[in-house]
């Protein structure tokens, strides 16, 4: 089997899990409506929901990685302060059951990134922070340059139940998900985390992660130079 037809496969068995689902609660319904009462009515068409909802960011996703061969990548001099903010606004919205705080540094350079695939990156890493840490906890992005690094630093600091050393390689492949109580309980298609390291190195960045009992920090490094050449802010960014 070549790698296409191992994703097709992969594929079809995402879908047809969460397909199934919806089939099989769609058909008790419909079967047994006067046996049921309002409360169970209620929970299957909450499960129905869930599994609608698993398969809209799965087909997402997968549109996602089919696109990634695409050379559409534009790089440009992007403030990467200002490109954070909105995405924190966004994810903070989705996940009010967490607190989300900032330490962004002001005088950092512009980045040579492409600013929509900078903040998917950002939106899986935080909403990843939010996903697998518990109600409550707070998730922190921050950003930073030291004078002789050719990189700005972005990190996406949670408290959450954090990953073992063993799964480092692991997390950045294809529909990986981890064996944990979090993970079970959160949706997902284990392809966001493909997806930013792809996105990420085909903007000459790099991704790295360091996780310990406290939660996980995930750095992202964004390139200064762009072609050699040391980008400059323009006004308007
Ligand atoms: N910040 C984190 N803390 C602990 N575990 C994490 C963290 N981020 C990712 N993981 C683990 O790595 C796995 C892969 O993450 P990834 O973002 O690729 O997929 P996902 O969140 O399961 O699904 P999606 O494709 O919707 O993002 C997760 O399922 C989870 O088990
Ligand atoms: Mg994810």
């Amino acid at each position: 089997m070549n790698n296409s037809d191992d994703f097709i496969s992969t594929v079809s068995h995402e879908l047809r899990t969460p397909l199934t689902s919806i089939r099989g609660f769609a058909q008790t319904m419909l079967g047994s409506w006067d046996k049921l009462d309002d409360d169970s009515k209620k929970k299957f068409l909450k499960i129905i929901e869930q599994q609608s909802n698993r398969l809209i960011n799965l087909v997402e996703n997968i549109l996602s990685v089919t696109k990634l061969s695409d050379e559409n990548i534009v790089l440009k001099s992007v403030d990467i302060n200002n490109a954070i903010l909105p995405v924190i606004q966004m994810v903070s919205q989705q996940y009010k059951t967490h607190k989300f705080e900032t330490e962004l540094n002001k005088n950092i350079p512009c980045a040579a990134v492409d600013i929509d695939k900078f903040q998917q990156i950002m939106t899986n890493l935080t909403e990843n922070a939010a996903k697998y840490s518990d109600e409550g906890k707070t998730v922190t992005v921050s950003t930073s340059f030291s004078d002789n690094s050719d990189y700005i630093s972005v990190k996406v600091k949670d408290q959450g139940i954090g990953i073992d050393q063993k799964d480092a390689k692991k997390i950045f492949t294809k529909f990986s998900r981890l064996d944990n109580p979090l993970t079970r309980k959160t949706q997902g298609s284990g392809l966001g985390l493909y997806i930013t390291k792809t996105l990420t190195e085909k903007m000459n960045g790099k991704i790295s992660f360091t996780s310990d009992k406290n939660g996980t920090v995930f750095e992202v490094l964004l390139p200064i130079y762009n072609a050699g050449e040391r980008v400059k802010c323009s006004v308007t960014s």
